[in-house]
């Protein structure tokens, strides 16, 4: 205890997640093992962009129940609502301080996002990376696991630590961006040179971790693949590669496996043994997850664990930060 490393992550509440996202997150929770991990769900980030507000409540929800379904123990990790703990939009406001207009001017996901909301470039949008710098600053984290998309706010935040301790000494811990090595790059079933998107709006381009069976094996059936029949991983053959990589990481079988198991036999019978493995896989977690969501009390419970722990870990920070400040702390 107390030497652990701590981790600090945080995931949005908007839609649920696609296979993609299913293994990353997978990955992130088996970290919980050798590291003390706190995972929020942060629905404060998620109206930088308009919500429905019934939509985004449901969503907080489910991805909260859908971490712990996945494996995530509330007991040996911290899981919590981002907007349960004030501590997040106090030390942010602070940090906002500390953080230099150019600086914010310069990523690239507030101009990527502005361009895609031009009605709705609000403030919030702008200082985004301030409020994810005081995410993880408040729990001292060392390791913050991230996409490549995130690591320019990582920079963001190692240079607003580099600059708050340059004044007031040791205050933050510097914290380091972890990418987690890919276990499969999961590209859109039907255009397989793209990514697999949370907002793609092909219905059969990506499966959803809470599609039933039936789903997912007719979305594997329809996917993209070439005019040859070798099931192989020669270049040109996107779309059969994709499968092979999904059905591998489902099935723990390596390439070559694969390619002597489909020896002979076409696509179709390929394409069905990848939507079943995949079926397999997620059948487990989505029961968990209906027994999880079904039992109201036990979640309201675990939010409620998981808020106190979140405070109590932060407070500590947050009054070092107020005192080297020179705020009269009560
Ligand atoms: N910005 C991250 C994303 O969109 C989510 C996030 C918010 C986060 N706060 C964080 C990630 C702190 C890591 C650490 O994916």
């Amino acid at each position: 205890m107390g030497e652990k490393k701590k981790i600090f992550s945080g995931i949005q509440p908007t839609n649920t997640p696609h296979l993609g996202n299913y293994f990353t997150m997978v990955n992130w929770i088996k970290l919980q093992e050798e590291y003390d991990c706190t995972y929020s769900i942060v629905d404060l980030h998620s109206i930088t962009v308009r919500q429905d507000p019934i939509k985004l409540r449901a969503q907080i929800k489910e991805s909260y129940a859908l971490l712990i379904a996945m494996g995530l123990d509330p007991e040996k990790s911290t899981l919590f609502v981002q907007g349960h703990n004030p501590n997040h939009a106090e030390l942010s406001w602070i940090l906002s301080c500390y953080t230099q207009f150019g600086e914010l001017s310069r990523m690239t996901q507030f101009k990527d996002k502005s361009q895609k909301h031009p009605d709705n470039i609000n403030a919030g949008l702008f200082t985004y990376p301030i409020l994810m710098a005081a995410d993880i600053l408040l729990y001292q984290a060392d390791l913050v696991p991230v996409g490549q998309d995130q690591m320019q706010h990582i920079e963001l935040a190692r240079n607003i630590v580099q600059r708050f301790n340059g004044v007031y000494g040791d205050v933050f811990t510097m914290p380091e961006g972890y990418l987690t090595k890919s276990t499969a790059k999961i590209m859109s079933l039907q255009e397989p040179t793209k990514k697999m998107s949370k907002s793609d709006e092909n219905p059969n381009a990506s499966v959803w971790i809470l599609d039933d069976r039936d789903t997912i094996i007719r979305k594997f059936k329809r996917a993209v693949t070439d005019s040859e029949t070798e099931v192989c991983a020669r270049e040109g053959k996107d779309g059969i590669i994709n499968l092979m990589s999904i059905y591998s990481a489902a099935s723990g079988k390596s390439f070559e496996e694969i390619e002597a198991e489909f020896k002979g036999k076409g696509y179709g019978d390929f394409k069905l043994a990848a939507g079943e493995a995949v079926a397999d896989m997620l059948t487990p977690m989505q029961e968990e997850f209906k027994r999880i969501s079904a039992d109201k009390a036990y979640l309201e419970d675990c939010m409620k664990k998981g808020a106190e722990k979140a405070y109590r870990t932060t407070r500590k920070t947050l009054q070092k930060v107020q005192k080297k400040l020179g705020f009269v702390v009560l």
